[in-house]
């Protein structure tokens, strides 16, 4: 089964044809990131206008990249929930006037789910039931997979998701948006012990809690500067992304080993960070656990999980009608349509 697939929750967008949910065909990203990075963030407004730009043209190359005509494509699957309204809305649209031109079902994908099925992609025998814990620049969960469209939420963040906190840290260091990836660079040849950085505690012990920490680093920034003294960026850097990767290991670990959870994964843009890899990576292997990591090129956003979830979605029965809406926010474990 040949299922086409849109991405269009953010700043990038992204078409794929995936075979048999487990095989890429094709993947096309267009990334709008060298505009936002002007603004020192995503500007809303501007990321749909670029969907809009760009939609045809990707998926076009996609079809083109799989050798496919869009007449022989099984199924039309569309992120539309979570993420930029008008953003969503893009490919929502654009997927309803295909699926409806083509008489093919149109399958809505939660972007979250899209992302932890990378790991499908990547590894052909992950299987639920496992433990996933999921990081990008808009959500940070810890989550039970119980089955492709089963899950049960264990954890979350309560104030900034981890590539947020990555993001406004990486700002207050003078690197550029989106910073995550710039920190990760820095961090290699800093001192990760140099800058003492706070642990944050949250009710439930598996949520998280990242403002405290953002804040922390700019006052670290401002008290240095008022001193007259010179910061070691490189080295705030190595501190902060492993305060950061610490804690969402200990809290990850610690969920899964409460839940008799021995087999995990990693998911998400922030699941890129080399930092954190090693540090799960290390406490995977102490736990005696079995790690299941896309690779980097795959952390991001991309149209080819969507596909790969699409298919998931599909076989469960999720297939929607022509009045399929968009929503900024849905939850992983009670996605509606
Ligand atoms: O998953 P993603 O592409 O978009 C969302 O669905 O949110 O994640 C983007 C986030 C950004 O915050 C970016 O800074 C972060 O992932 N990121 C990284 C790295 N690469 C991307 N964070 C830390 N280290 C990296 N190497």
């Amino acid at each position: 089964m040949d299922i086409l697939a849109i991405e269009s929750s953010c700043d990038e967008t992204a078409a794929a044809v995936v075979r048999d949910g487990r095989e890429i065909i094709s993947s096309v990203v267009a990334t709008q990131i060298e505009e936002h990075r002007l603004y020192g963030g995503v500007v809303p407004e501007i990321a749909s206008r670029r969907h809009c730009e760009s939609i045809s043209a990707v998926v076009s190359e996609a079809l083109e990249k799989a050798s496919l005509k869009s007449s022989e494509v099984d199924a039309v699957a569309v992120t539309y929930a979570p993420g930029l309204i008008g953003a969503l809305l893009v490919g929502v649209n654009y997927a309803k006037g295909l699926s409806y031109s083509l008489g093919r079902p149109l399958v809505p994908v939660h972007h979250i789910r899209g992302h932890i099925a990378a790991n499908y992609l990547a590894h052909r025998e992950l299987e639920p039931p496992y433990m996933c814990l999921v990081v990008s620049g808009g959500n940070s969960i810890i989550v039970m997979v119980k089955d492709y469209t089963e899950f049960e939420l264990i954890g979350q963040t309560v104030d900034d998701a981890a590539g947020e906190a990555f993001d406004k840290s990486a700002r207050s260091m003078g690197f550029p948006y989106p910073g995550g990836a710039f920190i990760d660079k820095a961090a290699k040849s800093g001192d990760p012990t140099k800058y003492k950085l706070p642990r944050p505690h949250t009710v439930n012990p598996y949520d998280f809690s990242f403002s405290g920490l953002k804040t922390a680093v700019i006052n670290l920034i401002h008290n240095t500067q008022q001193r007259g003294e010179t910061l070691d960026i490189n080295s705030l850097a190595a501190c902060f992304q492993k305060t950061v990767s610490e804690i969402l290991t200990d809290k990850f670990i610690g969920a899964a080993l409460e839940n008799g959870c021995k087999k995990i994964a990693l998911a998400g843009g922030v699941a890129a960070n080399g930092g954190l890899r090693r540090t799960l990576e290390a406490a995977a292997e102490k736990n005696e656990m079995e790690l299941f990591i896309p690779p980097v090129s795959l952390c991001g956003d991309n149209a080819a999980m969507i596909g790969c979830q699409g298919y998931y979605e599909f076989l469960a029965g999720n297939i929607a009608k022509t009045d399929l809406n968009a929503y900024a926010t849905m939850r992983i474990d009670k996605a509606v349509f």
